[in-house]
């Protein structure tokens, strides 16, 4: 169980970005070599070497954990960013958020059909933004193995939108 060590190395900041909102800062984690690489092997989620194609980190965060996870699963790694960030051809999918909508892209090319794709991000909140991550890697023909994130924010059931994929949580709050 790693929620004593992600309790330890994951702060809250009150009111960031905006009032009434608690960011989970992950840089006292990613700073403790020790604790890293225990999440690292966490988000691997049980799966092992050669059983994974492609690892799909999520900006900005799930860039850091996802990129240790692809190598230490032997896959390649492949970024899904905010809209206009990728240069080559993308595919992309919006989602709602509380104002308004975002949109996030991955490159048409960058899952070969048929890929075992492990998803990997920091927190999962609303869920919009793995929706629109697990709707990219369907698009491209590819099939999503496992959704793994650091946290879970239980109370705004992002689970609810994932029912489909294997989801895995290192802690829930
Ligand atoms: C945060 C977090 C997740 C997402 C979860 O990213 O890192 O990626 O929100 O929220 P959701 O489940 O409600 O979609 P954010 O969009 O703030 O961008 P960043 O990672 O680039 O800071
Ligand atoms: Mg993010």
């Amino acid at each position: 169980d790693l929620t004593p060590l992600i309790e330890a190395h994951v702060r809250d900041i009150p009111d960031h970005p905006r009032p009434g909102v608690v960011f989970k800062d992950i840089t006292p984690l990613l700073a403790a070599p020790e604790a890293f690489s225990a999440v690292v092997e966490g988000l691997t989620a049980g799966h092992g070497p050669g059983t994974v194609d492609a690892v799909v980190g999520l900006e900005a965060r799930g860039f850091i954990l996802g990129a240790p996870v692809a190598l230490r699963l032997g896959a390649g790694f492949v970024p899904i960013r905010k809209a206009g960030k990728l240069p080559a051809r993308t595919l992309g999918e919006s989602y709602d958020l509380e104002y308004g909508s975002a949109t996030v892209e991955m490159h048409a090319d960058a899952i070969a059909p048929g890929s075992r794709v492990l998803i990997v991000d920091d927190v999962l909140a609303t869920g919009g933004t793995g929706r629109a991550a697990v709707r990219l890697v369907q698009r491209a023909g590819g099939t999503v193995v496992g959704f793994s994130v650091l946290m879970e924010l239980a109370f705004l059931s992002g689970r609810d939108k994932l029912s489909d994929v294997k989801l895995h949580a290192l802690t829930t709050v």
